[in-house]
Order: structure tokens, then C-alpha cells, then sequence
């Protein structure tokens, strides 16, 4: 069979799945009818997630089929369906999943009707799935980040089976378009362009958890993009671990750089952000179409993981702390509006106070808006878990409040810049604290917050940014007349 062929067959082998899934839809439907006959009201469901922006995105799928299959989404851990979209890129993650799920249970024990699924990252792994089957026999279905798109059929394998159902792939090469999402926000989303992860950073479980790297067709992002704006969408957030290698593995590549130019062409939509962005993948290309983009925002989430050559060999990160700091003056030069955020680990197996030092330098010279500073987190089955030279905790503390405190200042300094400018913003919410607040977002990420009211959300307006507090502002919006 030819190379063209195939793909034309895997694109309706995909369709064929959507139209299966849309069926199991249908029959789920009549379970939650039957449920509803029993309980009395509309059976409710509630999605919680766990990590990062990916998972975000998969519990609005999620969140979709629910929904469709006849479920009242609610906040609340008392409803009648629970699933947790867990994360296990740190230990944390995973501890916290264990936490809750013992308060899940006492739940159950006073509704006998409550279901449990547990899906994502942890999922991957077999020891979390072993301790599951022995320690927390009460949870109902468990499926993993490969057959996500199967949740419909899976649902409806639950309603019909007695005992915990589990279904774990060890990987896939599918892309199932066109599956009901259920948004968060009315106003933005987030968009997968790729999924997987080919670099093996050293400490990283991601590529074992989510697999290899999987670009979606630029006609299907496309298509995708131009429904949401349809549907109010003005901001979106293209989703990948690394968006700087797009493109790499389609029937015909493309760079990320190229699917910019193509979604800026899309009338109505009026911010593109993504995340993330990988060092050493970040092309001249990509600093340019940034720098002529009216729609591209002001921010770069570039992760430096450590400034230490030294240790960045060790983490297979394939830069150095020189090629970094190059990198990042380049766009500082070319965009010196743009704001830089990175991540930042302590601790890594070996890293000396000297090491810590180099990534001080770096957060000096470089100086981000914003940084996530995190403990290295051993994970099984990654290379730097097998290392011998763990360091020690209180050395790892040390460290990680003399990077925090660099970050806190360098990122005060920067974001006071724009103090007394008058900056556009997206209201996203009403402000938790003081509900006479709106809560909204400039190009370059930085949040500010001002008096308004509801009506304000999804709107763009100008903001005059009065007062600097470290990593947000206070402002005041200013009104035409
Ligand atoms: N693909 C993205 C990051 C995904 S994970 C990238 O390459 O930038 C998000 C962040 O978690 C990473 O940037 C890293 O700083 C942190 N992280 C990943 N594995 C970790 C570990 N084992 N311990 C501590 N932090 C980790
Ligand atoms: Fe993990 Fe590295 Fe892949 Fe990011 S690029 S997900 S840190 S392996
Ligand atoms: Fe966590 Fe999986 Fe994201 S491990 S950070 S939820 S890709």
C-alpha cells in the first residue's frame, strides 16, 4: 500500500471510531436514564484534574461525553460520578491522588449508586495500577491516557460490569477527531496540535506516560480553531510538550512556525498562545513570525530545568546554559515586550551548590516574569532515578529558597516595568476574594486585576496598571469618553 494510502485509510479508520464512539454515547444515555429512575434526579458527575494544561484539555473531553451521555456536571466530590484525570510528573501528584481518594470512598459508602474512574498520567504507570487493584477496590474504571477517545464505551463497559473495570494501552498511534468537549471557559481554549513526547529528558516520566510524538493535521487544527471562534472563543492555547518540533513526523511536515501563520489568518480570533516551548528546538523562524504577529501573544514559557552545562548534559536537555542565555537575549532583542517564563528543578541527582549558583545566573541575566521552581522528583523507570548520587533533602532545600528568592526579585523587578502603562487585557472571572473584582489577563500572561463586574468576562479591554504586587497588578479599566 502506498504511503498516501494509508493515511487516507488510518483518517477513516479515525472517523469510523468517532461514529463507535458516538454510538456508545447513545447507549450510555440509557444507563443514565435508568439511573436517573433510581435516584430521583438527574444523576450528577464531577471531573477533577490533576496537572498540566493536556490534562486540562482531556477533561473537557471528558466533560463533553458526560455531559452528552445525559450527566449535570458539578464541582462537588459528592456527585454520583467521580473522575480523577491524574498527573504523576512529580511524587506529589500522585500522593495527592491517594489522599482523596480514602474521602472518595467514605463517600461511596453513604451512595450506593456513585461510580469512580480514575484516567490519565499516574495510569500509565503498572505499580500505581497494582496498588489500586489491592488497596482501593472501590474504584469503578480505570483507563489510561491512550484510549481517552474509548471513555464513551468504557463508560457503558462500567455500567455492565460488576467488578472494577480497567483498560490500559501501552500506546497508540491513533488521533480520534470530532469527539464532543464540554469548555471550561467559554471564552478560550486550549487546542492539542501534538501529542507525546520524544526527548527523554532524564528526570521526565512523560514520554513513558503519554508516548511518542504525534502531530495532528494542520487542516484538523485548523477546522478545529475556526468552530470555536464560531462558537466566542478569542483566546487559544496550542497544546504540546514541545510545539517547537510540530510538524516533524506528517505526511507532509510543516513547522510550528508555518501552523502560526496559518491560524493568525483566522478572522475573529484574536490571541494565539502555546505551550511548551523546548530550547533547543526554538527556531529564528518561530522569533520572527512572534515579532510580526498581531495575534501572537507577548509570552514565552521557555524551560531552563538548571543553568549548569554540567547538569543539563546529565538531564539530556541538549543545550547549554550558554546556548540558553544567547537564545533568550535573541528574543529579548528582537521582542522586547515579551515576557519569559520558565521552569526551574533543585535537586537533581548530583547537583552541587555550585550548579545552583549557575542557575541563579541565569535567572539574574535572564530575569523571567514568572518561574516554577520544583523539587527534583525521583520517578521509576526514568535514567536519573538509577543515579547514584541522590542529594541529600536539606541540601535540596537550601537551594531551592535561594532560587525561589532570586526568582521572587528578578520577577518583581521585571513585571514593575509596566507599571502606569495601559495594556489590554481579557477578563477571565470574577475575582474569588472580592467579587466586585475582575480577574483578566495581559498579551504577556501577567494577570491584573480591576473593578468590574461580570458582564466584563471574555471582553477585551484597556487596563491602567496602577499598582505592581510582585506577579500581578492592580488597574483600573479605562472607559471610552
Ligand atoms: N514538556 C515540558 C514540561 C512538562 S512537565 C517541557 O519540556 O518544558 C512540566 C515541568 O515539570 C518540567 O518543565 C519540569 O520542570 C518539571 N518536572 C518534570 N519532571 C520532573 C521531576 N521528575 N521532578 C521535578 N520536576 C519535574
Ligand atoms: Fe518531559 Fe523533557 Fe518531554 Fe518536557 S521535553 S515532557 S521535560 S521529556
Ligand atoms: Fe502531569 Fe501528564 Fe501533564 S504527567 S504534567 S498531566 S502530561
Amino acid at each position: 500500500m502506498s504511503k498516501e494510502l494509508t493515511q487516507i485509510t488510518n483518517k477513516f479508520e479515525g472517523e469510523k471510531e468517532t461514529q463507535r464512539q458516538l454510538l456508545y454515547i447513545e447507549k450510555a444515555k440509557e444507563y443514565v436514564i435508568g439511573l436517573q429512575k433510581e435516584l430521583g434526579h438527574k444523576p450528577t458527575c464531577c471531573v477533577t484534574t490533576f496537572g498540566c494544561q493536556m490534562n486540562a484539555r482531556d477533561s473537557e473531553k471528558l466533560a463533553g461525553i458526560l455531559e452528552l451521555a445525559g450527566y449535570e456536571l458539578v464541582e462537588e466530590e459528592d456527585a454520583d460520578f467521580v473522575i480523577y484525570n491524574t498527573c504523576t510528573v512529580r511524587d506529589n501528584a500522585n500522593q495527592r491522588v491517594y489522599g482523596r481518594l480514602g474521602h472518595l470512598n467514605s463517600l461511596k459508602k453513604k451512595n450506593p449508586h456513585k461510580k469512580i474512574a480514575l484516567c490519565g498520567c499516574m495510569m500509565q504507570e503498572p505499580s500505581v495500577i497494582e496498588k489500586i487493584k489491592k488497596s482501593y477496590r472501590f474504584v469503578d474504571l480505570i483507563f489510561g491516557t491512550h484510549n481517552i477517545y474509548k471513555f464513551a464505551e468504557l463508560l457503558v463497559a462500567m455500567f455492565e460490569a460488576d467488578g472494577m473495570v480497567i483498560d490500559i494501552w501501552e500506546g497508540t498511534d491513533q488521533i480520534v477527531e470530532d469527539l464532543p468537549v464540554e469548555r471550561k471557559y467559554p471564552f478560550k481554549s486550549g487546542i492539542n496540535i501534538m501529542f507525546g513526547c520524544n526527548n527523554f529528558c532524564s528526570y521526565c516520566i512523560v514520554p513513558y506516560v503519554r508516548g511518542r510524538e504525534r502531530s495532528r493535521s494542520p487542516k484538523d487544527i485548523i477546522r478545529e480553531i475556526e468552530a470555536l471562534v464560531a462558537d466566542g472563543v478569542v483566546e487559544i492555547m496550542l497544546l504540546g510538550q514541545n510545539v517547537n518540533s510540530y510538524g516533524k513526523n506528517l505526511e507532509e511536515p510543516m513547522t510550528f512556525a508555518e501552523l502560526l501563520m496559518e491560524i493568525e489568518k483566522i478572522e475573529g480570533l484574536e490571541r494565539i498562545r502555546f505551550m511548551t516551548s523546548h530550547p533547543k528546538d526554538l527556531s529564528d523562524e518561530l522569533i520572527l513570525v512572534m515579532k510580526n504577529s498581531k495575534k501572537i501573544c507577548r509570552h514565552l514559557h521557555l524551560p531552563l530545568q538548571s543553568g549548569s552545562t554540567r547538569i543539563l548534559k546529565e538531564m539530556n536537555r541538549r543545550y547549554t546554559k550558554e546556548q540558553y542565555l544567547a537564545l533568550a537575549e535573541k528574543i529579548r532583542r528582537e521582542i522586547p515586550d515579551i515576557a519569559i517564563t520558565t521552569d526551574i528543578i533543585v535537586g537533581f541527582p548530583g547537583e552541587t551548590p555550585e550548579d545552583v549558583d549557575e542557575t541563579i545566573d541565569v535567572i539574574n541575566k535572564v530575569k523571567y516574569d514568572n518561574a516554577f521552581t520544583f523539587i527534583y522528583s525521583k520517578r521509576t523507570g526514568t535514567p536519573a532515578a538509577a543515579m547514584e548520587n541522590q542529594v541529600p533533602e536539606e541540601v535540596v532545600k537550601e537551594g531551592f529558597d535561594r532560587v525561589l528568592k532570586v526568582v521572587q526579585e528578578t520577577a518583581r523587578e521585571r513585571v514593575s516595568l509596566m507599571e502606569g502603562m495601559t495594556l489590554d487585557a481579557l477578563v477571565e472571572e470574577l475575582n474569588e476574594q472580592d467579587p466586585t473584582l475582575v480577574t483578566a489577563r495581559l498579551s504577556n500572561n501577567t494577570i491584573v486585576h480591576f473593578k468590574g463586574d461580570a458582564s466584563l468576562i471574555g471582553k477585551i479591554v484597556p487596563v491602567y496598571l496602577k499598582e505592581c504586587h510582585g506577579f500581578y497588578y492592580l488597574g483600573e479599566m479605562l472607559t471610552e469618553g
